[in-house]
């Protein structure tokens, strides 16, 4: 097939990135208050205006028939919209759809992660910003850090391979224990993530000299132990490493200091159903409103493309232009 006949059945922008993987934030609303995502007092958007999950799943017929293969369902925190395993089981009839994941804060895995399990998900990431009970709960303003790591060893006992492990490192808040995650993913076999902090806190307090580089990072787990970088999956967010001689593995999210946009492969929907083709620019393009009138499959279809079409070109553009990293929208809106 023809280069452009093959794109016809893509959602590929003027980029010439290609879409593949879809992350859903299937409600906005948190049990968790962190204070690097939410905002003092957020809004919360309307009951009525959050998509259903029979509106999702049309939606994600309509992505896979462009080849997009994999979803992700995010928050604010996916685990509380009531009757998730149903969307789950529902997604997973979709003909197109191979993998199916979630990121979760860990409050209610525990007692979710057996059923979750059952209805198909098959890969699961926790958020755990620190491992100390105090800072945790301080940061998340809940006292949940003995659930949360529950939560977690229930997600390995009941079969999830390659359980995954978030934490945004921010300085002076938690980067003190980037040996202690780095040792929690040696010792137990867990998929460490360190991410670089985001200019998307609710609060708005973030700053360039609150981010802590990849780079600072990995030479602080190289002092402690021997690595080894895996090779990079196109599109992929990260820069992957193992152990020589231990269990787990890490990944590096370097959103800002070497952010990998030039192959993003990801699109994001909000709970309300706007399509976000980028985290980092203000476009947002909505959805709903077509599900909600009446619109075909095919003109929603042509709508899919012609927004993907329009995505920004990341944060490599911003830096070069060396334009400001601004605040666009809090993270709870979108689930990362
Ligand atoms: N910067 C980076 N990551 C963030 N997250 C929430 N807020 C921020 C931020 N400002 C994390 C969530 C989750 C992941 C998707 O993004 O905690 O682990
Ligand atoms: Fe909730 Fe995750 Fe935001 Fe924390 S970072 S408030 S757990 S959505």
């Amino acid at each position: 097939m023809h280069d452009s006949q093959e794109n016809e059945l893509r959602l590929v922008d003027f980029y010439g990135r290609v879409a593949r993987k879809l992350r859903i934030s299937v409600l906005d609303k948190c049990n968790f208050r962190c204070n690097f995502c939410m905002p003092e007092t957020p809004e919360w958007i309307p009951n009525e205006k959050i998509l259903s999950f029979e509106e999702i799943s049309r939606l994600v017929r309509i992505f896979a028939g462009f080849g997009v293969d994999r979803v992700r369902l995010s928050g604010g925190e996916p685990l509380i919209r009531k009757d998730i395993e149903k969307l789950i089981s529902q997604l997973t009839e979709v003909e197109g759809i191979h993998r199916i994941g979630i990121t979760t804060n860990g409050f209610f895995l525990e007692e979710k992660a057996s059923n979750l399990k059952s209805a198909g998900l098959q890969s699961v990431t926790v958020s755990l910003h620190s491992l100390k009970p105090e800072r945790f709960s301080f940061v998340t303003q809940v006292n949940s850090h003995a659930k949360v790591l529950k939560g977690i060893r229930r997600a390995k006992e009941v079969g999830f391979e390659n359980v995954k492990i978030n934490a945004v490192i921010i300085r002076g808040y938690n980067d003190d224990e980037i040996l202690d995650f780095a040792g929690m993913a040696y010792h137990e076999g867990f998929n460490m993530r360190f991410i670089e902090y985001m200019p998307f806190d609710g609060k708005k307090q973030w700053g360039i000299n609150k981010v802590v580089s990849g780079e600072e990072i990995l030479s602080r787990i190289r002092d402690r132990y021997q690595i080894v970088p895996l090779e990079r999956e196109p599109g992929s967010t990260a820069i992957n490493y193992k152990f020589v001689n231990g269990g787990g593995e890490f990944g590096i999210i370097t959103s800002i200091t070497r952010p990998f946009c030039s192959d993003c492969d990801r699109i994001r929907l909000t709970a309300d159903g706007k399509i976000v083709p980028c985290l980092f620019d203000q476009h947002e393009y909505d959805v709903a409103g077509l599900l909600r009138n009446g619109a075909t499959d095919r003109e929603i279809a042509e709508f899919l493309k012609r927004t993907v079409k329009l995505k920004a070109p990341g944060v490599e553009s911003l830096l070069k232009a060396s334009a400001e990293l601004k605040h666009v929208r809090p993270m709870y809106r979108t689930g990362g």
